[in-house]
C-alpha cells in the first residue's frame, strides 16, 4: 500500500534542498516524477546527483513560476503529455529570509513589506494556483493526493533565541510572515480537504521541523535543546511520512498536518 508504481507526480520547487528528498523519495515508491522549479536556478548539489542516478525515463524537469498561471498551465500540459494526468501533486515551492540572505536587517517594526508580500504570494498563492490548476486536472480524473509542504512554524513563533549569537545590528530575527505564510498553507489544505473529499482527492500538510544542513554549532545547540527527539531532522526522516501521504496506506486521512519535527511542538 506505500507503492506508488502506478502514479505521476510533481515536485515544486524540486531543485533545492528538500525537493530532492521528495522527488526521490517518490522515484523510490516507483512513481515517474516531473521536478518544477524555476527557469535558471541554481540547482542544488543533492539535485544535481539526483539527476545523474535518477532513470531519465521516470524523472523530467520543468521550468515553471508557481505565480504565474499560464506558467503552470504550460508545465501542466508538459506532463500530461508526457505521462498523463498527475496523481500526486507536492507543493513544495516556498521562500524563506536564511539568516545568510544578504537581505539587509531590520527591526519588526521596520521590515520591508515587499519581502513580506513576495514571501506570501509564492508560499500561499503559489500553492493555491498549484492546486486550482493541477488540483483541477485530477479532480477531472476522479483521483489524487496533494502534500503542502508547511513547517513547524505553522503552529509556533520563531524563537528568535536561536539567533541571538549572530553579530550585527539590529540583531537578526526571522521575519513574521513566514509562519503566518505557512499557517495559510494548514488553512488551504483543509479548505480544498472537505470541497474535494467526496471527489477522489485528498489533501494534507506535511509540515517539516529544521533540517540539518549548514547551520553553525551554537544554532544547532539551541535548536536541538528544544526537540524532543534531541536532534535535526536528515532526510531520511521526511521521506516516509511523504510516502505515507502521497499513497493508498493513507486512503482515510485528509485535512491532517503530519508534522515531522521530532516533537518540538509538543513542547
Ligand atoms: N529546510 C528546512 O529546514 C525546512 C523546514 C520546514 C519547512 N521547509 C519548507 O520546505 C520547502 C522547501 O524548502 P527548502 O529548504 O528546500 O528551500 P530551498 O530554498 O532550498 O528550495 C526552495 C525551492 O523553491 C523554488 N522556488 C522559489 N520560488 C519559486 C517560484 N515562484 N516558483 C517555483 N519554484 C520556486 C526555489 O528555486 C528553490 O529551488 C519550503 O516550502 C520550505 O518552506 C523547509
Amino acid at each position: 500500500m506505500f507503492r506508488l508504481d502506478e502514479d505521476i507526480a510533481i515536485v515544486t520547487g524540486a531543485t533545492g534542498k528538500l525537493g530532492p528528498v521528495w522527488v526521490e523519495a517518490l522515484l523510490e515508491a516507483g512513481a515517474r516524477v516531473a521536478a518544477w522549479d524555476l527557469a535558471g536556478v541554481q540547482p542544488s548539489p543533492g539535485f544535481n546527483a539526483l539527476e545523474q542516478r535518477a532513470d531519465r525515463g521516470r524523472m523530467i524537469r520543468i521550468d515553471c513560476d508557481v505565480t504565474s498561471r499560464a506558467g503552470i498551465e504550460a508545465a501542466l500540459r508538459q506532463v500530461t503529455t508526457a505521462w498523463g494526468t498527475p496523481t500526486v501533486l507536492v507543493n513544495n515551492a516556498g521562500i524563506d529570509q536564511p539568516p545568510d540572505s544578504g537581505k539587509g536587517r531590520f527591526t519588526a517594526e521596520d521590515l520591508p513589506i515587499e519581502m513580506m508580500r513576495r514571501m506570501v504570494e509564492v508560499n500561499i498563492i503559489g500553492a493555491l494556483q498549484m492546486i486550482q490548476t493541477v488540483g483541477g486536472a485530477m479532480l477531472a480524473a476522479g483521483h489524487g493526493s496533494i502534500i503542502n509542504v508547511g513547517s513547524l512554524y505553522a503552529s509556533v513563533a520563531n524563537d528568535q533565541r536561536f539567533y541571538d549569537h549572530f553579530p550585527g545590528d539590529p540583531p537578526f530575527i526571522k521575519v513574521p510572515s513566514y509562519g503566518a505564510s505557512k499557517a495559510g498553507v494548514v488553512s488551504l489544505t483543509k479548505y480544498f480537504a472537505t470541497l474535494w473529499g467526496t471527489r477522489g482527492i485528498r489533501v494534507n500538510t506535511l509540515s517539516p521541523g529544521g533540517v540539518l544542513g549548514g547551520q553553525d554549532d551554537q544554532f544547532k545547540k539551541k535548536f536541538c535543546s528544544r526537540v524532543p527527539l534531541g536532534r535535526m531532522a536528515v532526510s531520511e526522516d521526511l521521506k516516509g511520512p511523504l510516502v505515507f501521504l502521497a499513497s493508498s496506506a493513507s486512503s482515510y486521512v485528509t485535512g491532517a498536518e503530519l508534522r515531522v519535527d521530532g516533537g518540538f511542538t509538543a513542547w
